[in-house]
C-alpha cells in the first residue's frame, strides 16, 4: 500500500509539471505545430505545454541550449534552421543523416541532442494512409532538388516505385541528389524539357516555386491515368501547381497540411512513444479550425 500511495504521489507531481515543447523557426508566428501537437497531448491526457519561438537568424544555437538548460524536452524545427540543427546535432536517425537535414530533436537525459527528420515519413504517411495512395510500383515524379525535396527522396524510395524521377531546372543538383541515394534505391534526374512524352501516377512539387506563386516549367500530358498531384506547401488557396494539375488531368490534387500534421505525429512518437490519431485534426484545419 506504502508503495502505491508513494507512486501515486510522483505521479501527480510528475503531472503538474507540463513537458516542454516548442517549434523553433522565423519567421513562426502562423505555425500550426502549437495548435497540432496540443491537439495530441490532449488525446492522451498528457500535460504538454508546446510554444512557438521565435529565433534570431543568429541565435539559433544559444536559443536550443537554453531551451534545453530550462529543462525543455524536445523542438520542432522549421525554416531556415533545419542545416544547422542537423550541424548541431549529437546524434542523428540514419533518416536525418539521409535527409542532410533535421526537423525534431529529443533531449536525451544526459542533455545530448539526438536530431531526427520526419518530414519524408509524414509525406509518405499521408499519401498511403489518408490519401490511400499506395507508391509500390508506381511511377513518380519529384520537382525539385533543394532541401526540401532531398527529405523526402529516401522514405519515397523505401516504398519501391517503379521508378522516381527527380526533375530540376538546375539538373546538376537533381543529378548529385540521385547518385546521393543510390544506396537506397534508383532514381532518375533530369531536366523539365526531357519531361515532354513522359507520364507519371505520382508528381510531388517539393520545390519552393509556390511560396512565390510560380509554377515549375512542366509539359502537359504529365499525368497517368488516376494521377496524384501532391504539392508539399499548403496555404489557404491551392497553389498554381495543384490548380495547373487539376486542369491538366490530375485526378487527385491535395497540398501538403496532411504531411505537416504527419510529421508532427512523428515528432510526437519521438518524444512520447505513442504516435497521435490525426485524422480528426486534419479535418479540423482544413475546415479553418
Ligand atoms: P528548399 O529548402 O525549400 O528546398 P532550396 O534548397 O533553395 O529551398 O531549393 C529550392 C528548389 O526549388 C530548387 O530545386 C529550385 O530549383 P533550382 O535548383 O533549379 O533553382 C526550385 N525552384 C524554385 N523556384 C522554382 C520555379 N519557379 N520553378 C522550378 N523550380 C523552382
Amino acid at each position: 500500500m506504502a508503495t502505491q500511495s508513494g507512486l501515486m504521489a510522483s505521479t501527480v507531481e510528475k503531472e503538474t509539471t507540463p513537458a516542454r515543447y516548442a517549434v523553433m523557426g522565423n519567421p513562426v508566428a502562423h505555425s500550426k505545430s502549437p495548435h497540432i501537437h496540443r491537439h495530441f497531448a490532449h488525446q492522451f491526457g498528457h500535460n504538454i505545454e508546446y510554444t512557438a519561438l521565435w529565433v534570431d537568424v543568429d541565435g539559433f544555437r544559444e536559443a536550443v541550449e537554453q531551451f534545453r538548460d530550462e529543462g525543455g524536452k524536445g523542438l520542432n524545427i522549421t525554416v531556415p534552421f533545419k542545416l544547422e540543427a542537423f550541424q548541431l546535432a549529437d546524434n542523428l536517425s540514419d533518416r536525418a543523416k539521409l535527409a542532410g537535414a533535421v526537423n525534431t530533436i529529443r533531449f536525451e537525459p544526459d542533455g545530448k541532442i539526438f536530431g531526427d527528420n520526419t518530414d519524408g515519413t509524414g509525406l509518405v504517411h499521408d499519401l498511403a494512409k489518408n490519401l490511400g495512395v499506395q507508391l509500390r510500383n508506381k511511377k513518380i515524379l519529384l520537382l525539385g532538388a533543394g532541401g526540401a525535396a532531398r527529405g523526402v527522396v529516401g522514405p519515397l524510395l523505401r516504398q519501391n516505385p517503379a521508378v522516381l524521377v527527380i526533375v530540376n531546372r538546375t539538373v546538376s543538383k537533381a543529378r548529385e541528389l540521385a547518385k546521393l541515394f543510390a544506396p537506397i534505391g534508383k532514381a532518375e534526374a533530369c531536366g523539365y524539357e526531357e519531361l515532354v512524352g513522359k507520364r507519371f501516377d505520382v508528381v510531388i512539387n517539393g520545390t519552393s516555386a509556390s511560396l512565390k506563386g510560380e509554377m515549375p516549367p512542366l509539359p502537359v500530358n504529365l499525368f497517368a491515368n488516376n494521377a496524384v498531384a501532391y504539392d508539399m506547401m499548403y496555404g489557404d488557396k491551392p497553389t498554381p501547381f495543384l490548380e495547373w494539375a487539376m486542369l491538366h488531368g490530375a485526378t487527385i490534387a491535395v497540398d501538403g497540411l496532411g504531411m505537416l500534421v504527419e510529421q508532427a505525429a512523428e515528432s510526437y512518437l519521438l518524444w512520447r512513444g505513442v504516435r497521435p490519431e490525426t485524422k480528426h485534426i486534419i479535418t479540423a484545419l482544413r475546415k479553418g479550425g
